[in-house]
């Protein structure tokens, strides 16, 4: 990602909290990656680290009032919300957080995320417990929803002597993620479709087949291909999460209703991405009336194939790139290659599901196979993983499209 941020305008916003000191560095890691920085600091940022500091490192005049006649004179808030091609805070406290998640405009910070028209991102820092807190999390889910990137936080030692989730990433990292989320919009002006999650398949009016998919991988690859400019529609299953920023989600509950939206969806489409665990059979009828125990030890439940919606994707005429993932308990590569040539598939991503891995949980590992190569992504948050997904398809789909610039 080296060279993303060269030349890029970044208003530093500094909150009050312990993690401060660190926005030193993190002003001379943005300059070591080519930014020119201005910082914005709160009144209580200023009880953390000096300006003095922050306006020596920047080598700019750190704004902080928002009163202030000189300042508002020069670099005012408006100014500056104009000048900044992005808006970092970090560290970002809960107090801020709440400010942005209610339009709160009662310091320069918040004022100014309110005036710009540039992307905002903020890492936050904070006590365990207030970043556990309900009130902390629906702020964050709004800020999301409002397509402003939260940037970790990390979790280990506290300054008050706690250890959990809510301390600032290293400066370091908080570069290289910026970096990843300012990479130039490479999909803009196409259209993604993604499905994601399990299928229900009804067997009476309060029972169906299930599996344990929770959409997490499909969700974080929308909100990938979102963050790359893409047009996104995600078509899920039930399950109980936030759409992503940006995304049109078409709610779908079988096998059924989810081949027919993405059969619908996928006729403007470029790329179509199958990360749902679709059920492959559905109970052959569909019982009217709740089904009874009855004095047999025994229910035979007939069962019916479903149509294959990846392969039913792949072989429509104007197709657009293909992906399909694969979850397997043994022989991964086997069978994921097998089913990227029985399915006709641009691209496969392989997960060996259980010990932590695959159905339900945060992390995931993925063996991606085209038919000129592979990628191995190794285990990671399932949000890192999209990412690095949505690299390899973007470069794969350009390689197949040759004629269309990026
Ligand atoms: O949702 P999470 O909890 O985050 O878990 C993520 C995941 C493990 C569900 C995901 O990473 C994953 O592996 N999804 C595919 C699961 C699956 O059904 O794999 P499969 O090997 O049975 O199917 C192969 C491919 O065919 C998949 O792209 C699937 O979407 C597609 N398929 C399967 C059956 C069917 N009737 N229609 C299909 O399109």
């Amino acid at each position: 990602m080296s060279g993303v941020l060269l030349n890029k305008k970044i208003v530093l916003g500094v909150t009050g909290s312990i993690a401060a000191y660190k926005a030193a560095d993190l002003v001379r890691r943005l300059q070591d990656a080519g930014a020119e920085v201005r910082v914005v600091m709160t009144q209580s940022a200023c009880e953390f680290i000096t300006p003095l500091t922050m306006q020596t490192l920047s080598g700019s005049p750190v704004a902080i009032d928002l009163l202030d006649t000189v300042q508002e004179s020069t670099m005012g808030h408006i100014t500056l919300a104009r000048w900044a091609g992005w808006v970092l805070i970090a560290p970002a406290s809960a107090n801020t957080i709440a400010n942005l998640a209610y339009g709160q405009t009662d310091d320069l910070l918040s004022a100014l995320c309110l005036a710009t028209e540039s992307p905002v991102a903020i890492a936050p820092a904070m006590n365990n417990k207030m970043w556990q807190n309900q009130v902390t999390q629906s702020n964050l889910a709004q800020l999301s929803a409002r397509g402003i990137y939260i940037i970790g936080p990390d979790s280990g030692d506290q300054a008050c002597g706690e250890q959990g989730e809510g301390r600032l990433l290293e400066p370091n990292d908080i570069v290289d993620e910026l970096s990843r989320i300012a990479v130039p919009a490479r999909l803009q002006g196409k259209h993604v479709v993604v499905t994601a999650g399990p299928t229900f398949e009804p067997i009476d009016p309060v029972r169906f087949m299930g599996n344990r998919s929770s959409g997490k991988m499909g969700f974080a690859i929308a909100k990938a291909a979102a963050e790359a400019g893409a047009k996104v529609t995600l078509i899920s299953g039930p399950v109980a999460l936030m759409t992503p920023p940006s995304v049109t989600r078409v709610d779908v509950e079988t096998a059924e209703q989810m081949h027919d939206a993405s059969m619908r969806h996928t006729s403007d489409s470029n790329i179509f991405i199958a990360c749902a665990a679709v059920s492959d059979y559905r109970p052959e009828t569909y019982q009217d009336s709740k089904l009874k125990k009855t004095q047999s030890s025994q229910l035979q439940l007939k069962l019916t194939i479903n149509k294959d919606i990846v392969a039913a994707v792949a072989a429509k005429k104007n197709r657009p790139f293909v992906v399909g993932f694969a979850a397997e308990t043994d022989n991964v590569e086997q069978y994921a290659k097998d089913k990227l040539i029985a399915k006709k598939l641009d691209m496969i991503a392989a997960n060996k599901v259980g010990d932590g891995l695959g159905f339900g949980v945060d992390d995931n590992a993925l063996s991606v196979f085209w038919q000129a190569g592979s990628k191995l992504l190794p285990k990671a948050p399932k949000s890192h993983l999209a990412r690095d997904l949505m690299t390899i398809i973007i470069e794969q789909y350009y390689a197949k499209n040759t004629t269309e610039s990026t």
